[in-house]
């Protein structure tokens, strides 16, 4: 299982996804403000990832700070909550580990300082090893809905990398392998970072599942004449209407799914939903430079100097599309997810396949 953040000997440790597949190399931070800049520029990325680097980062900060009293200590971290949030805006996973980072000082603010950050750098570990629990739970129940000699798209990437580790979109396709089910992934290889090609395809070939690459707009075309069982994607925010956040051309695939009748299914851990927010238009959806839209890879230049672009880099599917959202407690129709965030017994409102 590929790791793309740690915590060792007093530094967050990050596997810099900008290099994959050509080069594995880490980037050694021992300040917040090189975590934030890492999350930014997608070294490190995918939303349970990042909520993952923006902990850590704080927890870096923690160590960093000359603070007597909790009251000190938290005023010093303020600056390091803004500047952990105003790096990507779609993902919710930011603001839920910085909520839970503040809920941990403030529930332990009696203690003295130099325990505080301790207790910061466990917090942040704990929340990178709950998540792998996370996914391999979405893992079990996923699975159920992949039969043997299936053929899985899956867009961007949802896998290892993007997680503390074991993916969400990937959980139920190594589940599945694991049951002796012969699957085949189709990643589609998002333009313009390329995570499909770049980052799925490697983290599946290690794993030794056939997987193969097509371009974004295949996929349409592949649906259609039934070459594709099923799709799986991740999240960066899906809401209280079911509602889904994630790459850009998610939602396409989602409506080509739809015509063609192929189920589409969304693997959600509870830290990518965001029940606060009714439906996907409030969703704030990140534009990035143009620049990774005219070039590939910020290295070659594709289109006319002076042309304009736009790089939208995520786009809301609407509930209608999903057949289920998969959690760590079960796999739910899009419009029971928002019953999740009530002490409404799970059994009553989970599907089966
Ligand atoms: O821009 P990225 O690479 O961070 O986008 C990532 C995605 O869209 C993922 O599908 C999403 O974060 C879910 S990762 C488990």
């Amino acid at each position: 299982m590929v790791r793309s953040i740690d915590w060792v000997d007093g530094k967050v440790v990050i596997l810099d996804q900008t290099k994959l597949p050509f080069d594995v190399s880490y980037i050694p931070c021992d300040d917040y403000r090189t975590v934030a800049e890492c999350i930014r520029t997608l070294r490190v990325r995918g939303a349970p990832a990042i909520g993952i680097a923006a902990a850590m980062g704080i927890a870096l900060a923690c160590q960093n700070v000359t603070a007597r009293t909790y009251r000190q200590l938290r005023s010093a971290l303020e600056p390091v909550f803004g500047e952990m949030l105003s790096t990507r805006p779609t993902a919710v996973n930011i603001r839920w580990a910085v909520e839970r980072m503040k809920r941990l000082l403030s529930n332990h603010r009696h203690l003295p300082v130099e325990d505080l950050k301790e207790l910061a750098i466990e917090e942040s570990r704990r929340i990178r090893d709950e998540d792998i629990a996370v996914n391999r739970a979405i893992g079990q129940w996923g699975a159920q809905f992949i039969k043997d000699g299936d053929t899985i798209l899956t867009h961007c990437n949802a896998g290892s990398l993007a997680t503390g580790g074991y993916g969400t979109a990937t959980a139920p396709l190594l589940v599945a392998r694991d049951q002796g089910k012969r699957i085949r992934v189709i990643a589609s290889e998002t333009r313009p970072l390329l995570q499909g090609a770049r980052l799925t395809a490697w983290e599946l070939a290690q794993e030794e599942i056939p997987v193969s690459i097509v371009t974004d707009n295949s996929a349409g075309w592949l649906l259609h004449r039934g070459e594709i069982d099923l799709v799986i994607v991740g999240t960066d925010r899906t809401v209280r209407n079911g509602d889904v956040a994630n790459k850009i051309g998610t939602y396409s695939l989602a409506v080509l799914c739809r015509e063609n009748k192929v189920p589409f299914y969304v693997a959600a851990p509870l830290s990518s939903i965001d029940f606060s927010i009714p439906s996907g238009e409030h969703i704030p959806l990140e534009e990035r430079s143009p620049e990774e839209v005219t070039t590939v890879l910020g290295r070659c230049p594709i289109a006319p100097p002076g042309v304009p672009a736009r790089n939208i880099a995520f786009d809301v599917t609407p509930h209608r599309y999903i057949t289920a959202i998969i959690t760590e407690r079960g796999a739910f129709r899009p419009k029971d997810i928002k019953k999740l965030a009530r002490s409404v017994p799970v059994d009553d409102i989970r599907m089966r396949a």
